[in-house]
């Protein structure tokens, strides 16, 4: 268990920290929030208090005897202010000390994690981005804001991240595992590729994108640039990543090729479709017009084993790792299926009912090219993911 400080500043996402503080409370950590005194007309303090289980205050002159203002940073082992306002940035950047939660900041001397959380503009000024880089030049972690809908009609940069990807990132540092992919450049595929019979008709798969998101997510949260190529996913985007959209197959090369070229890892947990219609009509298929045509297939390019084939001569990328979905004979078609693609990495699966599509856990057995395995039991993707991420760090360094 660990004594987690959470600070929360006056914006209007103060409502989602609820949820974050829940994450913390229910995974066993003693959590004591901070906020300011204008966060509290977003949320007041009998929620925090009722939430975290501990009193709550704004002010260095409450309970004075007890000298909250130097004693909460100097015991935490986390500090994470969520949502981070411009404001809270620039006076922790500048060192100010003039209500609790800047008191408790410069006292800390554990980790220390903003989550931001404000307009575009204000994200995007010379003054916020000065004040980022000088918090980062000393060590801080500060989170980049998720992009979407902000306030009012506004959409950009700025908006906080989901709690689950704050939580993520707090639960790596309070682990002591570190950023250990910090000035990585990975990149992920995820989802499911389309193959259009017509405009309104397309040949698909299962694959719900979890665990390529939960694989970006993880990678973020320790400190990798994630280049996340989504395939028809539903999810929302990953805080920090930079998200393309495919639709095809051959959409989904394009990216991960032109992504691949500087990357150190590329993790293909896509599921690609094989094959595609020869021929793809321009207007709708109708009923009345009679017998329906067979549908005839063409191969797709197979972008894990193309990647296999340009690690032959090129540098980059450095690690790559393949994904397979397997119902019969599942390591040893894992096996075959990892030479034959060129990969360091393949991560076998097997697919059937009620697994691994669609569901928050998975499991699976990690193959490694010199004949390695690793065997990950049922549990969340997230967690599969760390073991992906580990055995790629192995191979980085
Ligand atoms: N893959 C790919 N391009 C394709 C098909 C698959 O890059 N056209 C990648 C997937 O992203 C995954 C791996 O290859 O990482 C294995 O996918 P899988 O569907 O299990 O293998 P297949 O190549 O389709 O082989 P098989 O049909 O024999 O199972």
């Amino acid at each position: 268990m660990s004594s987690i400080v959470l600070g929360v500043s006056a914006g209007i996402a103060v409502y989602k920290s609820c949820e974050l503080l829940r994450l913390f409370t229910e995974s066993g950590h003693d959590v004591r929030v901070v906020p300011t005194r204008d966060a509290l007309r977003f949320v007041g303090e009998p929620t925090w208090a009722a939430l975290s289980g501990n009193p709550v205050s704004t002010e260095v002159w409450e309970s004075v005897h007890e000298v909250p203002h130097v004693r909460i940073g100097q015991s935490a082992d986390l500090v994470v202010v969520a949502p981070a306002t411009a404001d809270v940035l620039a006076r922790a950047a500048n060192g100010l000390a003039n209500d609790l939660l800047t008191n408790t900041l410069l006292t800390a001397r554990c980790p220390v994690v903003f989550a931001p959380a404000m307009h575009t503009e204000m994200w995007e000024h010379p003054a916020t981005r000065a004040n980022v880089a000088t918090l980062r030049e000393r060590g801080a972690i500060v989170i980049e804001p998720a992009v979407g809908r902000l306030t009012g009609a506004d959409t950009g940069p700025g908006r906080l991240p989901d709690p689950v990807e704050i939580f993520e990132v707090c639960r790596r540092v309070v682990s002591g595992r570190g950023l250990d992919l910090a000035g990585r450049h990975v990149v992920v595929s995820a989802g499911g590729t389309r193959e259009a019979v017509d405009p309104v008709r397309f040949i698909g798969n299962r694959s719900s994108g979890l665990q390529g998101y939960a694989l970006a997510r993880t990678a973020v949260a320790r400190g990798a640039e994630v280049t996340l190529v989504s395939a028809n996913v539903g999810l929302p985007d990953p805080a920090g990543a930079k998200v393309v959209r495919v639709d095809s197959a051959r959409r989904l090369r394009e990216a991960v090729l032109s992504a691949a070229g500087h990357a150190d890892a590329v993790v293909m947990a896509a599921a690609v479709a094989d094959f595609r219609p020869v021929r793809q009509s321009e207007s709708k298929i109708k009923k009345s017009s009679g017998e329906p045509e067979p549908i005839h297939l063409t191969k797709n390019p197979d972008v894990l084993a193309e990647l296999g084939e340009i690690r032959r001569t090129a540098a980059f990328p450095r690690v790559l790792v393949g994904f397979a979905a397997e119902t019969d004979d599942v390591l040893a078609n894992g096996r075959a299926k990892l030479e034959r693609k060129g990969c360091d990495l393949l991560v076998v699966n097997q697919v059937g009912e009620n697994l691994a599509f669609g569901t928050p856990d998975n499991a699976a057995v990690v193959l490694s090219a010199d004949g390695g395995s690793v065997e990950i039991p049922r549990g969340p993707k997230e967690d599969l993911a760390d073991v992906v991420w580990d055995l790629v760090v192995a191979r980085l360094s």
